[in-house]
């Protein structure tokens, strides 16, 4: 799998761009702000049908413009695909896959598997559980669409069960029976995420570790444990939980049992990550944690999928660089994009890749 065009039409700071990439290793450089992960977000709409950076569809819109038009097309298992994905202020967002129109945005997750390694992902060392939960839920989505539903489908039940916990408060009155609905409705669902997460978690354990020492020495030892306030998840767990802590989500006017609450631990050496790590450090256990993500989701797919990797070898040392590299080289099979603001630094990276090589230079939302 791998895309083969993408064009841009009011995107950020794009006015139009045609971009023809190439099936391995894609170098976007140029100085700061010339528009390079703007490229990167472009890819993440076209598999993940929203930007990595803001949710807000509208930011994305060129100044003084009023809509934006990401098209792209892709090869995989020897077909070729396409996707637009349309924004109109006022209008919202359309997306076309290979010439028919999405009713659900969801439809499209999985089927053009990404992994994106941000600058911002130290957030998942030092940020609260919902940017892990993100993480997490995103990877599983992309090889289980029913694990998706499942998540759809339990927000809502939540929505509706704390819009109820809040009328309750506001007329003052109590309907237990209601209240027990979403129970019964959220219940399998948690209960399925739940088991999907901790399965999750078995498989990347392993995979994650073994990222984690390729980069650095042996001796550190990286650990990730899922914390949750369901432990056994069975039926009853579930309903004695939500039972004793009734009281307590009526006062608050909030759901304080269920998966939407979960959370993971990173440590080193059994010391929380945020706490033991240096910047470089923190940045090593990201890249393993997003790498790992990459390897479980190949192995989940049956083929690699796309690889961002924006601004990596940004404060990292010679060393972890030179294993970062050696990584990308010999594990990486699938197609990568990667920006840098130093085009010296990304031709010493692959200066002896066996892959196909392809620089891009930017400079002012123009390729040069
Ligand atoms: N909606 C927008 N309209 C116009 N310019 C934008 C918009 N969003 C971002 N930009 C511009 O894009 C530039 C940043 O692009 P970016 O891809 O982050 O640069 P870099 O090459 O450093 O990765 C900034 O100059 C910013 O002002
Ligand atoms: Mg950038």
């Amino acid at each position: 799998m791998h895309i083969q065009s993408l064009y841009l039409t009011f995107f950020r700071n794009y006015e139009a761009l045609q971009i023809d990439f190439v099936q391995g290793v894609n170098c976007i450089t140029g100085k700061n702000g010339a528009g390079k992960t703007n490229i990167l977000d472009a890819l993440h709409f076209l598999a993940m049908t929203r930007g990595f950076r803001s949710s807000q569809d509208k930011q994305a819109i060129k100044e003084a413009e009023s809509f934006f038009l990401i098209a792209g097309a892709w090869e995989k298992a020897g077909d070729m695909h396409n996707l637009q994905c349309n924004f109109m202020a006022g209008k919202g967002k359309k997306i076309v896959l290979n010439g028919k129109p999405l009713e659900k945005f969801s439809e499209h997750i999985g089927n053009l598997p990404l992994v994106a390694v941000l600058p911002s992902d130290t957030e998942l060392i030092n940020g609260g559980g919902t940017v892990r939960r993100e993480f997490v839920d995103s990877l599983i989505s992309q090889y289980n669409r029913i694990y998706l539903q499942q998540l759809i489908l339990y927000k809502k039940c939540l929505e509706q069960r704390n819009a109820l916990l809040k009328s309750f408060a506001e007329n003052r009155y109590f309907d237990k029976e209601q209240l027990t609905l979403w129970n019964t409705q959220i219940i399998p669902a948690g209960r399925y995420i739940w088991a999907e997460r901790a399965n999750f978690l078995k498989d990347f354990l392993p995979i994650f570790e073994n990222y984690f020492h390729k980069i650095v020495s042996q001796s550190e030892k990286p650990t990730i444990s899922y914390e949750s306030k369901i432990k056994e998840n069975t039926a009853q767990e579930w309903q004695s939980l939500l039972e004793e802590n009734e009281m307590r989500d009526r006062v608050n006017q909030n759901s304080s049992i269920g998966t939407h609450k979960d959370d993971w631990s990173f440590l080193i050496h059994d010391i929380s990550a945020k706490h033991y790590g240096s910047q470089g450090q923190q940045k090593t256990f990201t890249i393993a944690l997003k790498l790992g993500q990459y390897d479980l989701l190949a192995q989940q797919k049956g083929f690699p999928p796309l690889l961002l990797l924006d601004d990596i070898f940004d404060k990292l040392d010679n060393y972890r660089l030179e294993s970062i590299a050696d990584i990308l080289d010999k594990h990486i099979e699938g197609q990568v994009f990667i920006t840098d603001t130093s085009y010296e630094r990304l031709a010493g990276v692959f200066a002896h890749s066996k892959r196909e090589v392809k620089f891009f230079e930017v400079e002012k939302g123009k390729i040069k």
